[in-house]
């Protein structure tokens, strides 16, 4: 199945995609936890992105589809692939159509994930991540099994440098500006399904499960 998570800032687009990864066994591809490994390990890609993604702003188009065209090109993704934070402008979104066409396949579904905007924001100001293995906490709606602590490894989970409440409402601005007219371009194409993300956690992955066909 291939498939695209949408969704603003914040709108629960990583914590839904761990959910669908491990049902439908396809590669979780979010180009935010790409630019972050790339920040981590120091390489050109990094110093690249990071004052963009500092800022709020969208790290240039000819870089971000350079490196999806690379990613959907490797063999794990002939069976499937679940997209995260891409496209996020129209530029990116004609891109993928060629992508997908030089790749002999097709889109089969693009889930956006819906939200209240003053929800998004403690959403994000309260999020926690671990610096080890990637995964998502919230203080207050899915805290760690001990506090302060990753359920998996035990690191010391830390707060996004993107996740101060300057740079979020900049995020919100530009999601709003440059990624909500997307929805239209995909359900103009037929592709669209639209999510409650308003709901608890368990609730919002068993709708999207339902959509899907419940087909693993
Ligand atoms: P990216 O990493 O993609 O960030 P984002 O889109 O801003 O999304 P987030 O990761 O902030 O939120 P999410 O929807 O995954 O929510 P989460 O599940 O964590 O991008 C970061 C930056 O990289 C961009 O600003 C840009 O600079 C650059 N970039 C990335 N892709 C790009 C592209 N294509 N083009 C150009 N630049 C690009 O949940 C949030 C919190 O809420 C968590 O604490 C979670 O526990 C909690 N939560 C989740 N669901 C619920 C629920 N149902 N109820 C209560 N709490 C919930
Ligand atoms: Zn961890």
């Amino acid at each position: 199945m291939n498939l695209i998570l949408m969704g603003p800032p914040g709108a629960g687009k990583g914590t839904q995609a761990e959910k669908i990864v491990e049902k439908y066994e396809i590669p979780h591809i979010s180009t935010g936890d790409m630019f972050r490994s790339a920040i981590k390990e120091g390489t050109q890609l990094g110093k690249e992105a990071k004052s963009y993604m500092d800022a709020g702003e969208l790290v240039p188009d000819e870089v971000t589809i350079g490196i999806v065209r690379e990613r959907l090109d490797k063999n794990d993704c002939k069976n499937g692939f679940l997209l995260d934070g891409f496209p996020r402008t129209t530029t990116q979104a004609e891109a993928l159509e060629t992508i997908l066409s030089d790749l002999g396949t097709t889109l089969d579904y693009v889930l956006s994930i819906d939200v209240d905007t003053e929800q998004l924001v403690e959403r994000l100001t309260g999020r926690r991540v671990c610096p080890t293995c990637g995964a998502t906490y919230h203080v207050q709606y899915n805290p760690p099994k001990e506090e302060g602590k990753c359920n998996h490894d035990g690191a010391e989970l830390i707060q996004r440098d993107d996740d101060k409440p300057a740079t979020v409402r900049k995020r919100l601005e530009v999601s709003l500006e440059k990624t909500m007219p997307l929805l239209d371009f995909y359900k103009d194409k037929g592709y669209l399904v639209s999510i409650n993300g308003d709901q608890e956690i368990d609730q919002v992955f068993s709708d999207i499960d339902r959509k899907l066909g419940g087909l693993a």
